[in-house]
């Protein structure tokens, strides 16, 4: 099998940026590459995101939107993820069962025992190799995030409502995490130049063996 590499962080901190760069640098070396992206991926994945992302959706309750993350992570992990992997292709994916973890058990206050229970049952123990965790002042992250909407005019803007404490919430549950599971999930600070923070994930993989 082939590579598995997450990227998780708050909105706004950088991982579609970082994922590109990566995404470049591997097809640079002649490595066979796909990004996969959180809610998404899929055709039934891409409808899901719009519910999930769109600002008019205000009733969406916490764990409907929890059910809703996994059954879009479910047909992303058959349909594209493993299939690649199995095919020798190195898979990035732009958020995993990570950010459920973070955003609707620490931010929201889900029980954490309950996704831990959905995890095991939608991903089989699927986790990746590596988790790139972008760590993040909330204030910098929203304001990047809404200036980059704001620029593509897309309405992905449900999540700008949320408060700066909402989003510290989620920052210090994505600590926690990485704290849990040390190995895999790899703190990087997101408040520095594109190119450096790109060197510094790059070194990642070679620290821990996944690319030489
Ligand atoms: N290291 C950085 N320094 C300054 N701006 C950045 C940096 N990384 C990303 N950005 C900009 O911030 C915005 C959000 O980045 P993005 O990669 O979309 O974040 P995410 O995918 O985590 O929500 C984009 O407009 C991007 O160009
Ligand atoms: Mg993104």
């Amino acid at each position: 099998m082939a590579p598995f590499i997450s990227f998780e962080g708050i909105d706004g901190s950088g991982k579609t940026t970082q994922i590109k760069l990566l995404e470049e640098y591997l097809k640079s070396r002649g490595l066979p590459v796909i990004v996969a992206r959180e809610p998404g991926g899929t055709e039934v994945g891409e409808s899901i995101r719009q519910v999930l992302l769109h600002s008019r959706n205000t009733a969406l309750r916490p764990l409907s939107e929890l059910l809703l993350y996994y059954a879009s992570r479910h047909q992303n992990l058959y349909q594209k993820i493993l299939p690649a992997l199995e095919a020798g292709c190195w898979v990035l994916c732009d958020r995993y069962v990570d950010a459920s973890m973070a955003y609707q058990g620490y931010g929201r206050g889900v029980d954490l025992s309950l996704i831990d229970q959905l995890s095991q049952m939608v991903i089989n123990q699927h986790m990746p190799d590596l988790t790139v965790l972008i760590d993040m002042e909330p204030a910098l992250g929203v304001s990047r995030a809404k200036e980059r909407n704001r620029h593509d005019s897309i309405d992905e803007g449900r999540f700008e409502r949320e408060s700066l404490e909402f989003y510290e919430r989620v920052r210090q549950g994505y600590l926690k995490i990485a704290q849990d599971d040390p190995h895999r999930v790899r703190v990087v600070n997101g408040d520095q130049p594109i190119e450096t923070l790109h060197r510094k994930i790059v070194s990642l993989l070679k620290v821990l063996k996944i690319e030489s």
